[in-house]
């Protein structure tokens, strides 16, 4: 496997499963309906589908049978994504699933045959320019739409404001961007990367804001979420640590109290051929 494997856990895709798909852009869905395939029956392929979040939000939108192909390197998770299906359709039509474990950088146009959509979200940040481009082309061979959603856009507002958010931010944007063993990994420039690999394709992109927007009510995750955020950013530069081991118990007790309005941008891109 040509990916240094960490691990999501099943409980944070959870956490966060109801903020993503109040996050997801509609819109293209509306778009995507356009495209029904001829035949009026869906072979979808999700990659990096983790528990099934995204096949448990688009299937009830797509009118037709459906049959999805979950993908992912985690034996876990494609486990839990068969135990959670996705369904029913929006017609009532019938949703079949399947997982595959699969590496998806490595992923060629052959995988994909018969795929009249394919599907990832949270997935392109964590990839390297090549593997994204080998993704692009791959999915490209397939000539169906590609969604692609939620990938992380660089901009995060908190409110209140602190003084220590904007180095905070720089300090995590910079750990996305981190070198690995695979080369570089894209963290916040993904989208344009995406945006840019299918127009040289000469694709159509569309690409709408699906945003994150925590207040008291997603004060668990809105936690979870900012711890993550502030270990990136103090991995990244350690010498942040005795600023931000402060700055996390305020913001943390300001998260307790429903008093934390948390912003994490993203962007979903829906590709037509
Ligand atoms: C942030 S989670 C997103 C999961 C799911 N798509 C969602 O939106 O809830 C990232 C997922 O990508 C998977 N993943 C990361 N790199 C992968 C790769 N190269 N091949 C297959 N799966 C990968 C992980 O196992 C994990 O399930």
């Amino acid at each position: 496997m040509t990916v240094e494997a960490i691990r999501v856990s099943p409980s944070w895709l959870d956490l966060r499963e109801a903020a993503d798909g109040a996050a997801r852009a509609r819109e293209l869905v509306g778009l995507l309906c356009r495209r029904v395939p001829v035949d009026g029956s869906w072979s979808i392929h999700d990659l990096a589908c983790g528990s099934g979040s995204m096949g448990r939000w688009l299937a009830p939108f797509l009118s037709g049978p459906q049959r999805w192909v979950l993908h992912d390197r985690d034996a876990d998770l494609l486990a839990l994504a068969a135990a959670n299906m996705p369904g029913p359709a929006a017609d009532g039509a019938e949703v079949a699933v399947e997982t595959r474990m699969s590496d998806v950088t490595q992923l060629r146009p052959d995988d994909f045959a018969g795929a009249t959509l394919i599907t990832a979200s949270a997935l392109l940040d964590l990839l390297t320019r090549d593997e994204l481009a080998r993704l692009i082309h791959a999915c490209a061979g397939a000539g169906c739409p590609v969604l692609f959603a939620l990938s992380v856009s660089g901009r995060v507002r908190l409110l209140p404001a602190d003084p220590l958010d904007a180095r905070i931010a720089a300090a995590f944007d910079a750990h996305q961007r981190r070198m690995t063993p695979r080369g570089r990994l894209l963290g916040p420039d993904a989208v344009e990367a995406a945006v840019e690999g299918f127009h040289r394709l000469g694709a159509e992109v569309a690409v709408r804001p699906s945003p994150w927007r925590l207040r008291a009510r997603e004060r668990e995750l809105a936690a979870e979420w900012l711890n993550g955020w502030v270990d990136a950013a103090c991995e990244q530069e350690p010498e942040l640590a005795p600023d931000a081991d402060l700055y996390r118990r305020r913001r943390l007790n300001e998260a307790a109290a429903g008093a934390l309005a948390v912003t994490v941008g993203h962007a979903d891109l829906l590709v037509l051929p």
